[in-house]
């Protein structure tokens, strides 16, 4: 099973968000994951996965404009029946990391894809993970138990 993250990053935090992503789904037998900034997409493999990952920075309380271009201009790409999940980084808790996020599950929603959180259970990820800049230690630890339930949830839908 394929999984993607697809991000959009300018001074490197929600990169490295992705990166935190992609090295605890690598730890799990039958997925290959991959991420990618949206300037430089493998479309094919975006295309052959089962699940992806959306990631974003907050900019001014909402998802960046440059990531909901990338959503709103890639009608070729197929999104719809996959398992969507987002990663949002903010500089300041109560920045808008939130609200973010569910502006980008409103896209995908829209774009036919099923949503998950995570949840609550085992750590709190409400709509998605969120990391402050590039995440202290529960941050990250956090981020790591999202991708890993994300990934198991995909696994269980579609392997
Ligand atoms: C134009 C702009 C607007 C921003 N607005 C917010 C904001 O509303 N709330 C917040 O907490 N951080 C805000 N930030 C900070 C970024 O969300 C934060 O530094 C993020 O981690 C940057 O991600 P990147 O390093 O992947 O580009 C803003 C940054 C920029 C450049």
């Amino acid at each position: 099973m394929k999984l993607s993250i697809v991000y959009h990053s300018e001074s490197g935090n929600t990169e490295k968000a992705a990166e935190i992503i992609v090295n605890a789904i690598e730890q799990m037998d039958g997925i290959e994951v991959k991420a990618m900034n949206i300037n430089n997409i493998d479309e094919n493999f975006i295309n052959e996965s089962e699940a992806v990952i959306f990631g974003s920075p907050t900019y001014c309380g909402t998802c960046s404009w440059q990531m909901k271009k990338f959503l709103d201009t890639s009608g070729t790409l197929k999104l719809d029946g996959k398992l969507g999940g987002v990663v949002i980084t903010e500089n300041f808790i109560g920045g808008g990391a939130d609200f973010a996020e569910i502006t980008l599950m409103g896209c995908l929603l829209v774009r036919g894809m099923m949503v998950y959180s995570g949840g609550v259970k085992q750590v709190p990820t409400h709509f998605g993970a969120v990391l402050i800049k590039d995440g202290d230690e529960y941050q990250i630890n956090k981020t790591k138990i999202f991708a890993q339930k994300f990934a198991k949830r995909a696994l269980e839908l579609f392997n």
